[in-house]
């Protein structure tokens, strides 16, 4: 089985790098920016040829939530060109496509947790871009896997996590805001399910049937949280003693407006995929070293 994936340099990338070697019955194809650019088609139609994939995981995005908002057009290049050109030949090579979207489809004006059904509605640039790929791949692809996640932190690239670790070694006090709510997803806990729908595809969409199958999936780690309580287990876990302040939004403000409630009800993915899903503080401690 070869399986393809875009956005090697990333933190699902790395992330997906790091499990890899734990399937030997899969033949990963790991292409980062430069070897594969997905907003050109001409580039992901030379690459799918020349590989065949059965799986193609998008783990390529502009991510940069509040550069978006000066740059629309870059991140709508990668974000919904991108999508819709792996979905091309996804479609003409017969691949099946694993993509990752995001909580910032939503408002965040809720008080549930959000399911794959509930209407969309972003309040910033990425948000949109994000929702309009996933219409795109909706729309040219049947055979198609959306996962939405949110607050992806890990040992690789950039995250909230290694901010807070990186503002530690340089300030004594350090405010983080405790009224947006959500629920961190450790990137390797997200590559494992990734490569879970990869390797269980077979036997799960004879069960289910392909048109309950395909579609949108939520998944993060179970429980929710604020940022002020994420940095505070980060801080605890790393024995590291500082000063923490709780702020609000409103004193902090970023060129994005980010949703103050964003926790994604897992149900779905437990029971079609019959997972179960480590609660936030406990997998940051499992990960702490890798
Ligand atoms: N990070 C989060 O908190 C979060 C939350 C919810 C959802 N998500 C979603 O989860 C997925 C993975 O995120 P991540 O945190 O792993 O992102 P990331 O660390 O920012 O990695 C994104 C990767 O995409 C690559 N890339 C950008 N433009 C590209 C293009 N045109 N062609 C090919 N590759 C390109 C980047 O390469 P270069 O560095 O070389 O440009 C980078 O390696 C994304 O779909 C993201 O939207 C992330």
């Amino acid at each position: 089985m070869v399986v393809l994936v875009t956005g090697s340099s990333g933190q699902l990338g790395q992330s997906l790098q790091f499990i890899a070697p734990n399937y030997p019955q899969i033949d990963f194809v790991f292409c980062d920016s430069k070897t594969l650019d997905i907003t050109s088609l001409e580039n992901c139609e030379t690459i799918f040829s020349n590989y065949k994939p059965d799986f193609c995981i998008n783990a390529a995005a502009y991510t940069a939530v509040d550069k978006a908002e000066n740059e629309p057009e870059k991140a709508f290049a990668t974000n919904v060109t991108g999508a819709k050109n792996l979905a091309e030949v996804s479609k003409k090579f017969d691949t099946i496509l694993l993509h990752i979207s995001t909580d910032f489809v939503f408002d965040g004006n809720k008080k549930t947790p959000y399911l794959e059904q509930d209407l969309p509605n972003p309040t910033g640039v990425y948000g949109q871009t994000k929702l309009d790929g996933e219409k795109a791949i909706q729309q040219v692809l049947e055979k198609h896997f959306i996962i939405r996640t949110s607050w992806v932190y890990s040992q690789f690239g950039n995250n909230f996590m290694k901010t807070m670790l990186r503002l530690a070694s340089e300030k004594d006090t350090i405010s983080v805001v405790n009224d947006q709510i959500g629920s961190p997803t450790n990137a390797v806990d997200l590559a494992e399910i990734v490569i879970k729908l990869v390797t269980e595809h077979s036997k799960l969409s004879r069960s289910f049937g392909t048109e309950h199958f395909y579609g949108i999936y939520n998944f993060s780690n179970e429980g929710q949280c604020s940022w002020y309580d994420f940095a505070k287990k980060i801080f605890e876990i790393n024995n590291i003693s500082i000063n923490l302040l709780p702020i609000p939004t409103s004193s902090f403000p970023t060129p994005a407006k980010r949703p103050s409630f964003s926790v994604l009800d897992k149900t779905k993915i437990k029971k079609v995929f019959g997972i179960e899903i480590n609660n936030w503080d406990n997998s940051i401690e499992i990960h702490k070293d890798n």
